[in-house]
């Protein structure tokens, strides 16, 4: 049982890009840490599309948590979308009723900037292409020293998924990550190689299902949605809890094992651009440390507390 009380709850701003697992981060965040804001941007869809389903997220979830929307495209380049995972709209398979609220704004930016202005020590929750966060760190460097940090769902120490080598969410905006990686804040980092650890089955979509509750009940909807997909993609019915674990690591530091390393965003590379390039040399001669990167967790224990969150709201 999790009885924290208002004053232990970690103080989020969640960025993201909704999308199935951010749903499911947003729904666990509200359950376990205090989320002062969402911000949103592109990437598993268009800008419009990812705003809609934050929104229709804290509605289902009768939450009173600002929606401000920021960026509609990388950096540099075009923006690049995830229709084949996540549907056209980012949250295929699921029926949400349209959002009757608007958002708080259309300038992620400045309430990313005011709001940590106005509370010290929160965390940014960066669950997808780090635009907006590289944004607001280019107009006032000084976040770096009044955020408790930034805790990203991205990159990865071992394989990707946008290509062989880049994730999804630095491969949209790699200049954008190249920013954050190197801006001097305090860094975690749950990438592919421990995203992968952490995934849903059809057991699971029972198990929720069987709570009867309306969240179940969407939740299942979303994992059973990613099983179809994932069937096709890689022929399994399982699919990895990608964006929950950038919440976990500071709602449940215990379940998850972090090492510092020295990481760095490859742009140039023809074949590795979007890669988080990660120092795992052993000698004293590695580079020095600028993230803490996620190797492990305890899947079993996150996935009940999962759960939890789901019967809780
Ligand atoms: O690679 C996984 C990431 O890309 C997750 O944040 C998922 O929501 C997609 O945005
Ligand atoms: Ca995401």
């Amino acid at each position: 049982m999790d009885e924290r009380t208002p004053e232990d709850k970690r103080k989020l701003i969640i960025d993201c890009d909704p999308g199935h697992d951010d749903a499911v981060a947003i729904l666990f965040a509200h359950v376990y840490a205090d989320v002062l804001g969402i911000t949103t941007v592109s990437g598993n869809a268009p800008l419009e599309s990812t705003t809609r389903n934050a929104l229709a997220v804290i509605e289902l979830l009768d939450a009173d948590t600002p929606v401000h929307s920021g960026a509609s495209a990388p950096l540099a380049g075009q923006a690049i979308h995830a229709a084949g995972v996540h549907g056209a709209g980012g949250l295929g398979g699921v029926d949400l009723p349209a959002p009757s609220r608007a958002v708080a704004s259309t300038d992620a930016v400045q309430f990313l900037l005011e709001a940590t202005r106005a509370q010290a020590e929160v965390w940014i929750v960066a669950i997808g292409p780090l635009t907006n966060i590289a944004l607001a760190l280019q107009e006032d460097p000084t976040l770096t020293e009044r955020i408790a940090g930034i805790s990203i769902m991205g990159g990865s120490a071992t394989v990707g998924n946008a290509t062989r080598v880049a994730e999804f969410n630095i491969w949209a905006d790699p200049e954008a990550a190249d920013v954050v990686f190197r801006s001097g804040a305090k860094l975690r980092m749950a990438g592919l190689n421990l995203t992968h650890q952490f995934t849903t089955s059809d057991e699971l979509v029972e198990q929720l299902r069987e709570i009867g509750s309306t969240k179940s009940t969407f939740v299942a909807a979303l994992f059973d949605f990613m099983h179809g997909r994932m069937e096709e993609l890689i022929g399994k019915r399982r699919s990895a809890l990608h964006d929950p674990c950038a919440v976990l690591t500071l709602t449940h530091p215990e379940l998850i094992v972090s090492e510092p390393r020295a990481v760095v965003v490859e742009l140039d590379g023809t074949h590795t651009r979007g890669m988080t390039v990660v120092d795992e040399r052993v000698t004293r001669r590695r580079d020095p440390a600028n993230v803490e990167v996620a190797y492990s967790i305890d899947a079993d224990r996150a996935m009940a507390l999962v759960v939890d969150s789901v019967r809780k709201t």
